[in-house]
């Protein structure tokens, strides 16, 4: 196959923060912080690391090996290393899409919030909504919902259709550093709010969000290890194709240990950084406005869309300022992870494109795969995360069963982080590790073939270890998203 056809990244560093770019997005920012300081603080961060370094290092080197290996999307990747389980790339390209229906839209909502903070400042008068009054306001206005949604997919249409160097690469080079800058500047002023320790012991302390009442009980230990290998999967972005993309588009020199440690490192970073850059500024503002701890909102799409806004608002004058800046930046985030997930659905066509002899045609399967995915997310927009009463599949005949169905997006979220993400893994693991045998992927990894620490590491992690904590994930999703109280 003519692999200029498909594209390929012009520089290792800009490999990395394009695979940085898809790892940092709405889970580094309301997911990793809230459950760490609800997890236990500072020792979930050490189960955290952990699962980083052993599962989430095997899972993201293997998939770029496998990606590299075959030159291939997932689809033809998995069917190349195995034609039976060529399911495994189909599960790989679906969940991608279904993902893409709600990502687009929360982006999309960052955006809306970006713009009003921006139009504040630049027409200053009365003081802003409150940000729980902005949030309803917004879900239930399907149309600007719509309109946002599908700007913010055109935005991602314009970097997609650029290509792998000339699109993605180019955008995760300059939007990934503007991103940490950014973020740099919103953690100075959240730690310099008064009562910003509460924040940082909040997050850190283990015990503290129990004995200060942010959070009702502790989980136990089985709930700590499901909650950190799910964030480790979501965070990193592994199981959904992303990593064998990317990973088919990358020079043949070049480490892939090295890259996979480098890339994780990056992500866990700007987690970290975020937690800094909310928490303290989420907590230090809800007590000096006497709200009770367990009545702040500190993780989910609330604390984005509620409790920050109200934090800006709070500032005075420079408050807009630091709300433009901080959507932005997430904004920018939602982005680089968004072009992610749209590559790996493109790829699969532009490859069976080229398979055929014919043109790859970018732009012609980009269009089309952006006309499906603003399809999907009009329902979620229009959905409006439930507030428009938009009919959702079983709700009438059986309630509401967990967050299973009770609005569009967390139903199509049961599917694709639910099942199709830790189903993939395990499937995945196993693949590796009884049928083409991990030596398949560890040649790719260094070509001598010698035995090494890292070898022997790979292969126990990929036999045992990451069988079980995903299994662990597996069970912890389902028991979630149905409410099944099994790990409490
Ligand atoms: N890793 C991104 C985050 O932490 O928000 C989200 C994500 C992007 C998940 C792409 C999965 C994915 F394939």
């Amino acid at each position: 196959m003519d692999n200029n056809k498909r594209g390929s990244w012009a520089t290792n560093f800009g490999f990395i923060m394009s695979a940085v770019g898809s790892a940092v997005g709405l889970g580094n920012i309301w997911g990793f912080p809230y459950k760490m300081g609800k997890s236990g603080g500072f020792s979930f961060l050490l189960i955290y690391i952990l699962i980083s370094a052993t599962v989430g290092l095997v899972m993201m080197v293997s998939e770029l090996a496998i990606g590299r290996k075959t030159e291939k999307n997932p689809i033809g990747a998995y069917r190349a290393l195995s034609k039976p389980f060529s399911f495994l790339g189909w599960m790989a390209v679906i969940a991608p899409f279904l993902i893409l229906s709600f990502y687009t839209v929360l982006g999309a909502y960052c955006l809306e919030y970006m713009v009003v903070n921006l139009s504040h400042i630049v027409s200053g008068g009365a003081a802003l909504a409150s940000g729980a009054e902005t949030f309803t306001e917004m879900l239930i206005s399907p149309v600007s919902s719509l309109i946002y949604t599908l700007v913010f997919i055109v935005f991602c249409y314009i970097i997609n259709r650029g290509g792998v160097s000339g699109g993605i690469e180019k955008f995760n080079k300059i939007g990934m550093p503007a991103l940490f800058v950014m973020l740099l500047i919103i953690v100075a002023r959240s730690l310099t709010l008064p009562n910003a320790i509460e924040g940082l012991k909040y997050m850190f302390i283990p015990g503290y969000a129990v004995d200060a009442g942010f959070v009702e009980k502790a989980p136990n230990l089985i709930t700590v290890l499901a909650t950190a290998g799910g964030q480790v999967f979501f965070s990193l972005s592994l199981a959904m194709g992303i990593m064998i993309t990317y990973g088919s588009y990358l020079k043949k020199d070049e480490s892939l240990v090295k890259n996979s440690i480098l890339i994780s490192v990056c992500d866990t970073i700007v987690a970290l950084l975020a937690g800094l850059a909310v928490l303290p500024a989420a907590i230090a503002t809800g007590l000096s406005q006497g709200v009770a701890p367990s009545e702040i909102q500190l993780g989910g799409p609330k604390l984005l869309y509620i409790t920050l806004q109200d934090v800006f608002n709070s500032m005075g004058v420079i408050g807009p300022i630091f709300g433009a800046i901080f959507y932005l930046l997430v904004v920018i985030a939602a982005i680089t992870s968004t072009i992610s997930l749209l590559e790996v659905v493109s790829a699969y066509f532009i490859d069976s494109r080229i398979e055929r002899g014919r043109d790859p045609k970018r732009t012609k399967v980009i269009s089309w795969v952006c006309v499906a995915v603003a399809a999907e997310a009009a329902v979620v927009a229009i959905d409006g995360l439930g507030s428009n009463g938009l009919w959702v599949p079983f709700q009438k005949t059986f309630g509401t069963i967990g967050s299973f169905n009770d609005c569009w997006l967390d139903f199509i979220d049961t599917f694709a982080e639910g099942f199709l993400m830790p189903l993939g893994a395990i499937i995945m693991s196993l693949l590796i590790a009884w049928i083409i045998k991990p030596k398949t992927i560890l040649e790719e990894i260094s070509p001598d073939g010698k035995k090494s620490f890292f070898s022997v590491f790979y292969t126990i992690c990929i036999r045992v270890i990451v069988p079980v904590i995903m299994i662990l994930v597996l069970l912890g999703q389902i028991d979630s998203f149905f409410a099944l109280g099994i790990f409490n």
